[in-house]
């Protein structure tokens, strides 16, 4: 078993960007937008904006009500939108329960939806054409890359279909001629089919739901799950009885997460190139 180091490869990648902010004539701005008071969001918003400092993005943090309605969310978006000064606008999910979050990601600009959710960066995806691919699975990818694991016709189950992670990565991977299957809650003998699988990508959010008996001797694991249990962090698959069984696979923590802070801080300097390198 290889384990595949997303924290060493996001390190090179943050290093690259670091570099290429330098060259910049302005500093990217990245805009957060985070509504509510959800614990693991705040955390999240907390690393991105530290991710962003270290390679010389700006960030600027609002943090709004539980309470604000969506159309003066929407306002917010759309002022961000005309401001010449921010390139790159990120909503935090989730957002309170009385926001249409589809609403919400459509009133982005494309151009400046560092998370790839817009439809229009969402068709541009599922057409192969250039556009801002989502961090998780764009960091994915730059994984299967590094350790240069060739997907054609290898047999691929990505189990979750969200459109920030499970729906992109199987795109993706159809697009390097992987055979992808998708698997969701509805799935019906989920291990039947991961038996069969030589690419296992789970993003489901269920600790222990993939065990030793459900792999292949010799596939890739790729767990994108982040799940807290008893004060720490760990994915979907039962990494301790999994991991000797595979031929490679990513660790939780220290594998896709590492690479999704990466890929936004790529993204957000592509977000910057449409707009300033007209
Ligand atoms: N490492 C990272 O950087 C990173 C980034 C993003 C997300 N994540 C983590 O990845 C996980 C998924 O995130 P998400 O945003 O895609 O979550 P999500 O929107 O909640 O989607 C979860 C998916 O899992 C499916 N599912 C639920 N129970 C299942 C089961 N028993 N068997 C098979 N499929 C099942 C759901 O199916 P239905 O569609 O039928 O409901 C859904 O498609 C979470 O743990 C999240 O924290 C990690």
């Amino acid at each position: 078993m290889y384990l595949i180091d997303g924290k060493e490869i996001a390190k090179k990648i943050r290093s690259e960007v670091k570099e290429e902010v330098k060259a910049l004539k302005k500093k990217p701005h990245l805009l957060v937008i985070w509504v509510g008071n959800d614990l693991a969001s705040q955390s999240y918003v907390t690393s991105k904006e530290k991710a962003c400092k270290n390679v010389g993005i700006e960030t600027t943090t609002l943090h709004l009500d539980e309470d604000t309605s969506q159309r003066e969310l929407i306002q917010i978006i759309q002022e961000a939108n005309q401001n010449s000064n921010i390139h790159a606008i990120l909503v935090q999910m989730p957002l309170p329960n009385h926001m249409d979050e589809r609403k919400v990601i459509d009133a982005i600009d494309p151009k400046k939806d560092v998370d790839g959710l817009h439809q229009v960066n969402q068709g541009k995806l599922m057409l192969n054409m250039p556009g801002i691919i989502p961090a998780t699975p764009k960091g994915i990818m730059k994984l299967i890359d590094a350790y240069n694991v060739d997907l054609t016709g290898k047999n691929a189950i990505v189990i979750g279909r969200s459109m920030l992670v499970g729906k992109p990565i199987a795109i993706l991977m159809l697009q390097r001629n992987a055979t992808v299957t998708i698997a969701h809650s509805k799935t019906k003998n989920l291990s039947e089919l991961t038996k069969q699988m030589d690419v296992i990508v789970s993003a489901v959010g269920k600790p222990k739901l993939i065990t030793v008996d459900m792999v292949k001797e010799g596939a890739i694991v790729i767990d994108v799950g982040i799940n807290r249990v008893l004060g720490t962090i760990v994915g979907d698959v039962d990494y301790l009885s999994v991991a000797d069984k595979t031929s490679r696979i990513t660790p939780v923590p220290g594998g896709v997460g590492p690479m999704t802070i990466a890929c936004l801080l790529e993204n957000v300097v592509e977000c910057y190139r449409f707009l300033e390198d007209k």
